[in-house]
């Protein structure tokens, strides 16, 4: 037996690319934004992340253009020992500001906030109850954790509630929970999970990944959308979404915040982020706070497309954001459609087994402010003539 065995015998992907079907990791010659270019073809995105349209934007390229001639283009540490810029701690004092709480620390990805802030507060003893649908960061730092984690079903209070009346009062707890769900699309169930971490003496932290700047009056998230923002405890946020940039941040108490920067690992012990991607951060911010418009756009995308494709008899699952799933069944189905999809220029992705159970396999589309109406009725119509020709919608 061999180490590499596991990889040598693994075919998965080269099974799909024998078929012409493989659609991972497409090159993109051009800008993120609205229209992209792969292999020199035009293409509509509705499979980004980008959702107020900052990423191409002309002043948030200047401000890191400006960062990179003030800074240099990094930071050769981490946050802990030669890598603090005092740009990183104005951005974390406007970011604390923002959702509402007394501190905030900047890391170098989304993915390492959760892994930093899961294994540090949640220790052996204590529980973490985590949304099985949770994103793969939560589920990643629950495993870094020495914490005991116990899944509950996907935006199920009723089985949250069975379990956590099984535990000890006294015992510390944390609930965590995605904001709106990556891939379906829903928004968490606040309301009932403040009355539950109150009955229950947990703690609630929300991964706000696709909710700043999308969701709550001023765009600061899943709190400010049900007026809740006291009763979260830890809000995690990521910068590669609507900020346009790279990184992700925790904000909290001043207590935790800064227990987290003197023992969270995934802090301590990489570095920081470069400044550009800091100085792209602020000026989104400022953006955000600035251009409401952007967000409402949104929302009237998001309204628009899913009734686009209920209409046409596709099935959305129970989405209410702007990421729109469209379900397809089986994995083969989704490669299909997206590869379809492709050539009609449309960039889709496809979603499949083990990001979502088997035989619920799915086109994941997701919409940016700046996106035309024009460019959205093109979307709509090829994949009109295209779940026709396959069968997916009569
Ligand atoms: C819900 C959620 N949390 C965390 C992350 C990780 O963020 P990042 O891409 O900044 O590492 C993502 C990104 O896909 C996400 O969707």
């Amino acid at each position: 037996m061999d180490l590499f065995d596991k990889a040598n015998h693994w075919t998965t992907a080269d099974d799909v690319r024998s078929q012409d079907l493989y659609l991972y990791f497409r090159a993109i010659s051009s800008a993120q934004d609205t229209e992209v270019t792969v292999n020199g073809k035009r293409m509509i995105m509705v499979g980004s992340n980008n959702y107020l349209g900052l990423v191409n934007h002309p002043e948030v390229k200047a401000a890191m253009i400006a960062a990179i001639q003030k800074y240099g283009s990094g930071c050769t540490g981490s946050r802990f020992l030669n890598g603090t810029l005092d740009l990183h701690e104005t951005l974390e004092i406007q970011l604390a500001s923002f959702v509402n709480k007394e501190a905030a620390l900047v890391f170098s990805t989304g993915f390492q906030s959760n892994l930093g802030i899961l294994s540090t507060i949640a220790s052996r003893g204590d529980f973490i109850l985590s949304d099985r649908e949770n994103h793969a960061s939560i589920v990643d730092g629950c495993r870094l954790s020495f914490a005991k984690t116990i899944k509950y079903d996907h935006n199920d209070p009723k089985n949250l509630e069975s379990i956590l009346s099984r535990l000890d009062y006294d015992t510390p707890k944390l609930i965590v929970t995605d904001g709106i769900f990556s891939m379906g699309g829903e928004i968490c169930n606040l309301p009932t999970l403040v009355q539950l971490k109150n009955k229950y003496n947990a703690r609630l932290m929300v991964d706000e990944a696709h909710t700043i700047g999308v969701l709550g009056k001023h765009g600061s998230g899943t709190g400010e959308h049900f007026l809740l923002q006291n009763d979260v405890d830890i809000v995690m946020g990521t910068f590669s979404k609507s900020f346009a940039s790279l990184g992700g941040f925790i904000a909290s108490s001043r207590k935790v915040i800064d227990y987290l920067k003197h023992v969270s690992r995934p802090m301590i012990f990489s570095a920081s982020m470069p400044p550009s991607a800091v100085a792209a951060v602020l000026k989104s911010l400022e953006i955000i706070k600035r251009e409401p418009e952007r967000r409402q756009r949104l929302w009237a995308i998001a309204q628009k497309m899913k009734k686009g494709f209920e209409d046409m008899g596709y099935n959305t699952g129970s989405t209410q954001s702007p990421i729109i799933p469209i379900l397809v069944g089986e994995d083969a189905k989704a490669f299909i459609m997206s590869k379809e999809l492709g050539e009609e220029g449309v960039f889709a992705t496809p979603i499949v087994s083990p990001a979502v159970p088997p035989g619920m396999a799915l086109i994941r589309t997701s919409y940016t402010a700046t996106h035309t109406d024009e460019q959205l009725d093109i979307v709509l119509d090829k994949f009109y003539k295209i779940g026709k020709k396959l069968n997916i919608i009569k």
